[in-house]
């Protein structure tokens, strides 16, 4: 593995604490749902972390979707990058939230929080989603509705977008979490879609509590974890 030296063109700021990074850099090989490890020096070490690909890999130029941790190490001072500004890169992008793990279906769930939106918004700019199944539902859960971010994006995607603002009422978008929603099916009815285990391929990134709390709802709907060896219908990723 090595570091590669990458070039910010662009630093969105959504709100005060989101941001996305866009960064030219030397070609990459992963697949839509990947991560990759970035850096910055800090007191002369290098600290890195995990970012998932917002863009699709035929995209020439790196995004990456973030929020400031006040308290991190890193998140605060890439919010800060400026184009121009260099970072560092790790030459081997990794993960497996990738449709390659998960077998066909009708129904693709993409349920997210927070920044986990990041690695769908991938996934559905390139063809496979489409090729595979017969609907996608992308859901993003959010605190405030001023992070629900890239909808300029999503509108031009073939999806069904549910969206959840957790703590003021939004026109538009369900009140809550997505775990109750899934058990009373307000989010089945949100979506105009069923979700059972024959239909249902369901990817679920973000928060590690929405993980583990989802998981048991979705568990409790007869889906269980894919594993290579006994194909399931769930695979997931955290954030932390
Ligand atoms: C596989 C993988 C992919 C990731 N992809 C992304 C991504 O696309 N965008 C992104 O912003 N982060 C992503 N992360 C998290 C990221 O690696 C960092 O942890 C994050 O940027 C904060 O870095 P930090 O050094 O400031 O704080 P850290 O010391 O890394 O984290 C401190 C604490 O902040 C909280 N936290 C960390 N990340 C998040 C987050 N994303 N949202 C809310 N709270 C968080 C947790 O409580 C964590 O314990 C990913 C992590 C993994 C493991
Ligand atoms: N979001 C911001 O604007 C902001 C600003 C400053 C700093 N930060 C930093 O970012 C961190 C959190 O970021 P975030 O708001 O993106 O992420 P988050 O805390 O994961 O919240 C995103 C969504 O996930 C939901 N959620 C939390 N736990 C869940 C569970 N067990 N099951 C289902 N859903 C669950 C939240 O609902 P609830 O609301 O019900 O918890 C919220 O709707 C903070 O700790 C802070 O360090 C964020």
């Amino acid at each position: 593995m090595n570091w590669l030296a990458g070039r910010v063109v662009e630093n969105r700021h959504w709100t005060e604490a989101l941001f996305s990074l866009r960064v030219e850099n030397a070609p990459l090989r992963y697949q839509a749902g990947q991560f990759v490890r970035i850096a910055l020096e800090v007191g002369g070490q290098r600290v890195a972390r995990a970012f998932s690909f917002v863009n699709p890999p035929q995209d020439p130029v790196l995004e990456f979707y973030g929020v400031i941790v006040p308290a991190g190490p890193l998140s605060p001072r890439l919010a800060a990058l400026e184009p121009g500004d260099t970072l560092q890169v790790a030459s081997n992008p990794a993960g497996f939230l990738v449709l390659s793990e998960l077998p066909d279906a009708q129904t693709l769930w993409l349920l997210s929080t927070g920044t986990g939106l990041a690695p769908f918004l991938s996934i559905l700019r390139t063809a496979e989603p489409y090729r595979r199944f017969r609907e996608i539902v992308l859901v993003h859960a959010v605190r405030h509705a001023r992070e629900l971010v890239y909808r300029e994006v999503i509108e031009k995607l073939d999806v069904k977008y549910v969206s959840f603002v957790s703590r003021e009422p939004h026109a538009g978008s369900l009140a809550g979490r997505i775990p109750a929603a899934i058990a009373d099916g307000r989010l089945e009815a949100a979506a105009g879609v069923a979700l059972s285990p024959d239909s249902s391929r369901v990817m679920l990134c973000g928060n590690p509590d929405m993980l583990r709390d989802a998981s048991a709802a979705l568990q409790a709907r007869g889906l269980r974890k894919h594993r290579r060896r006994a194909p399931g219908h769930i695979v997931v990723e955290s954030f932390w």
